[in-house]
């Protein structure tokens, strides 16, 4: 069982978790994912661990409501209560490599994920920009990332009322891909990464291709097991079938078969939201 130690909203629909888990906390490297189960006979969700300390044993989890089981665990858990599964650390750590010059690109709650990976290659002597695109009360990290890097950028998009979720999402595609271009046009850079929605990947690809820059991605397509055997996290890369979860999470953006991976992410979404409107009910 792992103890909740801290748990504390930090932006509309992002809550932080300090949990104690000494064996992920020991081992864990930047890039690599936990599964989590929150509830007694509950689904798993992978998770990425943004912090840890190796001697105090816990890892902080920043984790979007976006589903049942993270309703749930925003609105049901509390400081003390406990998790009955963190499996891990699960996945690839990132390749710690001397790239040079570094755009690290955090869509929404992908700034999570970036955030380790980037702080672990400025370290190691790359000079790393990142930037996050995402809605103006959803901004997370943003102190720690200005320390971590040499140059944070935000860019925050008004979420407005008037306009339904999907056309709220177009304007942070339209901002993001614009900010992309405009980076790209002024600056040089050895190597873009990019974490976010599977459809924003794409979208930032299509440019970053224009310009015949390097870019990796990390892949989050369903996860269930964490482990290569229920096959859920089956993605095409290079023409072969490759598992996020043990080949990945991190793959070569000009490799990867876009389309039908927002094809198999957009089938889970629909179930994903059935289960939220029960849970609701
Ligand atoms: Fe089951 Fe990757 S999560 S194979």
């Amino acid at each position: 069982m792992y103890k909740i130690l801290e748990k504390r909203e930090i932006a509309m629909r992002n809550t932080w978790y300090k949990i104690h888990a000494p064996h992920v906390a020991k081992k864990v490297q930047a890039g690599q994912f936990v599964i989590v189960r929150a509830f007694e006979n509950g689904e798993r969700i992978p998770l990425t661990p943004v912090m840890w300390d190796r001697d105090e044993g816990w890892i902080v989890l920043i984790v979007f409501t976006r589903g049942k089981t993270t309703m749930r665990m925003a609105m049901e858990m509390k400081e003390g209560d406990y998790l009955p599964d963190v499996v891990g650390p699960l996945g690839n750590p990132a390749p710690m490599e001397r790239f040079g010059k570094v755009l690290a690109i955090g869509a929404y709650t992908g700034i999570v994920e970036v955030y380790p990976i980037a702080r672990a290659w400025q370290k190691i002597g790359n000079d790393v920009t990142t930037l996050h695109v995402t809605f103006e009360p959803m901004i997370i990290l943003k102190d720690h990332l200005e320390r971590a890097v040499s140059r944070h950028i935000v860019e925050p998009v008004p979420l407005d009322p008037n306009l339904d979720l999907k056309e709220n999402m177009r304007n942070v595609t339209k901002r993001l891909t614009e900010k992309v271009r405009e980076m790209l046009e002024k600056e040089d850079y050895d190597l873009v990464f990019m974490v976010g929605p599977v459809g924003d990947q794409k979208a930032v690809f299509g440019i970053v291709k224009e310009f015949g820059i390097p870019m990796r991605v990390d892949l989050h397509p369903i996860m269930v097991d964490g482990s290569g055997m229920c096959g859920a996290c089956r993605v095409t890369v290079g023409g072969q079938i490759k598992f996020a979860c043990v080949d990945g999470p991190e793959f070569d953006a000009y490799q990867v078969d876009w389309d039908e991976l927002i094809h198999r992410v957009g089938f889970y979404a629909d179930m994903e939201r059935k289960a939220m409107e029960l849970y609701m009910a």
